[in-house]
């Protein structure tokens, strides 16, 4: 999903530049799809970061590598958010060695992050004013002036065309809103080929401009696009490398290293658009962001653009404890080049997309004829060649049964000048058809709109005119969460998403070099949006707001939106506390704490009951607050389909909006009348409990998240603010959680073994030769993220031998479902070790074997047995092994299999 676009020509038609399919998969869905950094990582001292003891650690480290002869290349060092430094190790076999030194706590694998954008879309004029108009943006700029002036944003990303005239055209001068920042990585840097950062003297971005676009959404000040809080001061700090031939990656310590440097500069807010990682609060970056939180800092980042891989795909840093991780809503309207047609009876204009990756316009001065023809099959698909001329004219078309390049090579071929596609339904995708023999353009339209084409085609004759003419049209999955967005919850079931804002088809400001403009689409997109109010928050309070306030303002005061596919609400783990709107957030008088509540499993039996004390804070200085609650139930989701199955879609309850859901199907919640009534004077503080049952008509073995909205209908004895309701969403789950799988069942065909190289399961009983280059392979695929993983090799009498290389993960991110090349394996090649930290190796020795795997359910303490999912491969028999001696980091590394997508050092 990751597209790297640039814009050319002078209307800005977005030009995606693809990458080679292998990276694109990659960094599609990094979170299932963990990308490391290989031979390079993290490693963790004992202490805390920014202590005496911490600068102790680091020259004792230097000693012990010394001694022990461990080669490395020192990245960075870090003290003050992570205590530790960030090696390359030049022999992979070392690794052992270093974990087993006495400073050292842990080793983390260094993981590789990818900018948060979804889809180029083909929009040119500007849009991100109707979005204000949404969200509170425009009436909190009119009516209260806020600005964000005096606010310091940091932006962690591509770097920023700071000459861009909507963003300022200066570089820290006296009155230039870059005043902080720098280049960490220079253009050539991309983690995943060039590793080595050559940092340049600035953070200009003239050559991605994903930085650009989300700098603009903050700040942009011109008649096209202005941002959320256009006054605040940015700092810029660049982790991105051009896009070149690699994966656009940057890896962590480089993130690392610009968190460090925002948090000298003593930004107030940080805005993070990138994803990627383990998915799990404990990694290093969302600790540090965490950190940062903690140290007074508001940080903001995107969920992610894994949203079609289900439940679980938020990812780190975003899950750091008290960082604002933020959904993607659709942009109410959408602008895009328009057709006019002209027919018998009617004439109209519509709107069209094209393809990023095309040379070839849709552009035709003179009106041109339109046909609607049926191919040589009898199809109005386009997918065979047709036995009739078209020569100059348009084929308009219908999508399906074959690609966009088959539909256009065989209108060409019929001599067409162009192709007119109409989509299944209202949307414009942008239409992939790069192909170099193309010389025709194609472009998409609505379904409604090629439908009125053909009824007036039976009236006669419809001819076609396009220039570089736009037209706004209402986005028909307005105000609706953007498909892409990632859903929650975390694996230590905390809610998540936080909140949403808008982030689908915004139009913000690109650097000069590629076209100044282009709208974008991504998660990328709705966090600096929410960045933008944080900083309207901060001016609003001169800056006297904890940032756990500034989190609960924009939280509690956010709308959530209906599901359309059920009845109630969209669940939270979509859209977190709903679409945020600033107006009521800067107007707010009461506060609840705490922002969110993620409920704990419920089994069966027990007590459906949770009670919650939350603090409801009145911070008028005048006015008596009293209060109401309703409770609104959301949907409930489950990753399992009735039949037990996995499946990427969560199913939902109720399962339409037609659904008559009786009462015990839904969640309930209520005020516990020892905390009525409700009413807190001015100054003061009232606790509330609040009773949310679990519902008791749903199958525990259907595995559901159920939710639900209070909302607080605030009643001033005064009329004071005008935030009227605050909502706080819940999530639980229902069935004991610590019981779920972890790895997936029997019957998707994982885990299975094989010889290296082979998909084919290895038969009972099979004889096998490990040597340098013939091994067994371990597949499996994991369901559920899981805190650590254990790859044994069992005798035949189920008694360890020793751990697999690659044989003791720790929090390992979910492997998607979406095709059976999404999982991970671990190798068979000679060496086993005796111990957890890998230190001790030993020589397999000829034999009877199994593989075991262990999996730690979720919320399970590793020490207890009972804690693992446990798998056993069938028997195998050893015949001979001959080790490689020189096995490198790399070349273990290397080692993966067909369709591995995902293996960690
Ligand atoms: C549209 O195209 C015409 C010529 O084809 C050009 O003169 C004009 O500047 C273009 N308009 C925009 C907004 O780019
Ligand atoms: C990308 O690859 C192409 C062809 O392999 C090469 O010509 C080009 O120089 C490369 N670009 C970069 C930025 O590495
Ligand atoms: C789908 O396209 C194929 C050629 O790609 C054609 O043979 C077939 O008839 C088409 N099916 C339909 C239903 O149009
Ligand atoms: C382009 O046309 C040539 C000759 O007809 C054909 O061999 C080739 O596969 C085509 N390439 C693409 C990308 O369609
Ligand atoms: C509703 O269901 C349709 C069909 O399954 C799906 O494409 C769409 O994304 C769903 N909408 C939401 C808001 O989940
Ligand atoms: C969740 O519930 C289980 C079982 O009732 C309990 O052991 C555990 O401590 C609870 N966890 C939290 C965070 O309350
Ligand atoms: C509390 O409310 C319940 C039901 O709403 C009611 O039955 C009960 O009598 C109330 N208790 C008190 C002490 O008011
Ligand atoms: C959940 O399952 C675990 C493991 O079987 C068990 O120890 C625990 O008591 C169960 N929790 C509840 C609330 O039943």
């Amino acid at each position: 999903m990751v597209l790297i676009t640039r814009v050319l020509g002078l209307l800005g038609l977005a030009l995606a530049h693809a990458l080679p399919l292998q990276s694109k998969l990659s960094q599609k869905s990094a979170l299932g799809l963990v990308e490391i950094q290989h031979g390079s990582y993290f490693v963790e001292f004992h202490s805390e970061p920014a202590t005496p003891a911490c600068e102790e650690e680091h020259a004792q480290f230097i000693k012990q590598i010394r001694v022990a002869g461990i080669n490395v290349h020192m990245r960075n060092s870090f003290r003050r958010l992570f205590n530790g430094v960030a090696i390359d190790l030049l022999n992979g076999s070392q690794l052992q060695r270093l974990a087993a030194l006495p400073t050292v706590k842990r080793t983390w694998p260094m993981q590789m992050r990818s900018r948060s954008t979804a889809i180029p879309s083909s929009n040119v004029l500007p849009n991100l004013m109707f979005a204000h108009k949404h969200t509170g943006v425009d009436k909190t700029h009119k009516e209260l002036g806020l600005d964000g002036t005096g606010v310091k944003v940091g932006v962690i990303d591509t770097g920023v065309d700071y000459l861009h005239p909507d963003l300022g055209g200066c570089w820290k001068t006296p009155g230039c809103p870059f005043q902080f920042g720098s280049d960490f990585v220079g253009d050539g840097y991309d983690s995943g080929t060039t590793p080595y950062p050559h940092p340049g003297p600035y953070p200009r971005d003239t050559c991605d401009g994903h930085g650009t676009h989300v700098a603009g959404i903050i700040a942009a000040k011109g008649d096209k696009v202005k941002g959320v809080a256009p006054g605040v001061t940015l700092g810029v700090y660049r982790i991105f490398g051009c896009p070149g031939n690699g994966t656009g990656q940057a890896a962590d310590d480089v993130i690392l290293k610009a968190m460090e440097a925002a948090h000298s500069d003593h930004m107030d807010v940080i805005n993070m658009s990138f994803g990627g990682g383990s998915g799990w609060s404990e990694d290093p970056l969302s600790v540090a962001a965490a950190r940062l939180v903690r140290d007074g800092i508001v940080m903001v980042a995107s969920a992610g653009n894994d949203g079609a891989n289900g439940l679980y795909t938020s990812g780190s840093p975003g899950l750091g404890v008290g960082v604002i991780n933020v959904a993607s809503f659709e942009n109410w309207m959408t602008t895009s080049l328009s057709i006019d047609l002209i027919g018998r009876y009617s004439n109209m204009s519509i709107v069209h997309s094209s393809p990023g990756n095309s040379k070839h316009r849709f552009v035709f001065e003179l009106p041109v004829p339109v046909v609607a023809p049926t191919d040589s099959a009898g199809s109005n698909e386009g997918c065979t060649s047709y036995n009739s001329r078209f020569d100059g004219q348009i084929v308009l078309l219908k999508r399906g049964n074959c690609t966009f390049v088959e539909k256009a090579a065989h209108a060409q071929d019929a001599g067409a000048a162009g192709v007119m596609v109409y989509n299944y339904d209202s949307e414009l995708m942008s239409p992939s058809s790069a192909s170099a023999n193309l010389t025709i353009p194609l472009v998409i339209i609505k379904a409604e709109d090629g439908q009125a084409i053909i009824d007036e085609l039976k009236n006669g004759s419809v001819t076609a005119s396009a220039t570089n003419h736009t037209m706004s049209v209402a986005n028909p999955l307005g105000g609706q969460v953007s498909h892409f967005s990632s859903w929650g919850p975390d694996p230590e079931l905390q809610l998540s998403p936080a909140v949403g804002a808008p982030g689908g088809n915004i139009f913000s400001t690109f650097p000069l070099a590629l076209g100044g403009y282009t709208s974008l689409s991504g998660t990328s997109m709705a966090s600096p949006y929410v960045a933008g109010m944080a900083a309207l928050i901060l001016q609003s309070r001169a800056k006297k707001v904890s940032t756990d306030e500034v989190r609960q303002l924009i939280l509690e005061s956010a709308h959530p939106i209906a599901d359309k596919n059920s009845t109630g609400l969209l669940s939270p783990l979509r859209q977190g506390s709903g679409l945020a709107d600033i107006w009521d957030a800067v107007s707010a008088l009461a506060i609840i704490e705490p922002p969110q509540l993620s409920l704990n499993y419920t089994v069966a039996g027990d007590v459906r009951d949770s009670v919650r004390v939350l603090t409801l804070h009145n911070s008028s200085p005048t006015n008596f607050l009293a209060c109401t609650m309703t409770h609104i139930a959301a949907s409930s989701v489950s990753s399992y389909m009735t039949n037990g199955s996995f499946a990427a879609t969560p199913r939902i309850w109720p399962e339409s909006p037609q659904t008559h859901a009786s009462r015990d199907t839904l969640p309930n919640a209520y005020i516990d009348n020892s905390t009525l009534p409700i009413r807190v004077a001015p100054g003061a503080s009232q606790e509330i409990s609040v009773h949310i049952t679990a519902p008791t008509g749903l199958r525990e073995s259907d595995r559901w998240f159920y939710s639900g909205y209070l909302q607080f209908n605030l009643l001033w004895d005064d009329e004071v603010g005008t935030a009227r309701s605050l909502h706080i969403p819940y999530m639980g789950y229902l069935g004991n959680y610590t019981q779920l799988d972890v790895l997936s069942a029997p019957d998707e065909g994982f885990p299975y073994i094989s010889v290296k190289g082979s998909t084919d399961t290895l038969g009972d009983d099979a004889h096998v030769t490990i040597n340098g280059t013939h091994r067994v392979a371990v597949h499996y695929r994991l369901e559920h993220p899981t805190r650590l993983l254990k790859i044994q090799l069992v005798d035949d009498a189920n008694v360890t031998q020793g751990y697999l290389p690659r044989g003791y993960l720790e929090y390992m991110g979910r492997n998607y479902q979406s095709s059976r090349g999404h999982y991970s394996n671990s190798t068979i090649n000679g060496t086993l070790y005796k111990d957890t930290d890998l230190t001790k190796a030993t020589d397999l020795e000829n034999g009877m074997y199994r593989v075991r795997i262990d999996a730690l359910r979720p919320l399970r303490d590793p020490q207890d047995p009972e804690g693992y999912q446990i798998w056993h491969s069938s028997r195998f028999i050893i015949d001979s092994v001959s080790l490689d001696k020189n096995m490198t980091a790399s070349k273990l590394n290397d080692d993966k299999d067909i369709g591995d997508k995902v293996f960690q050092p």
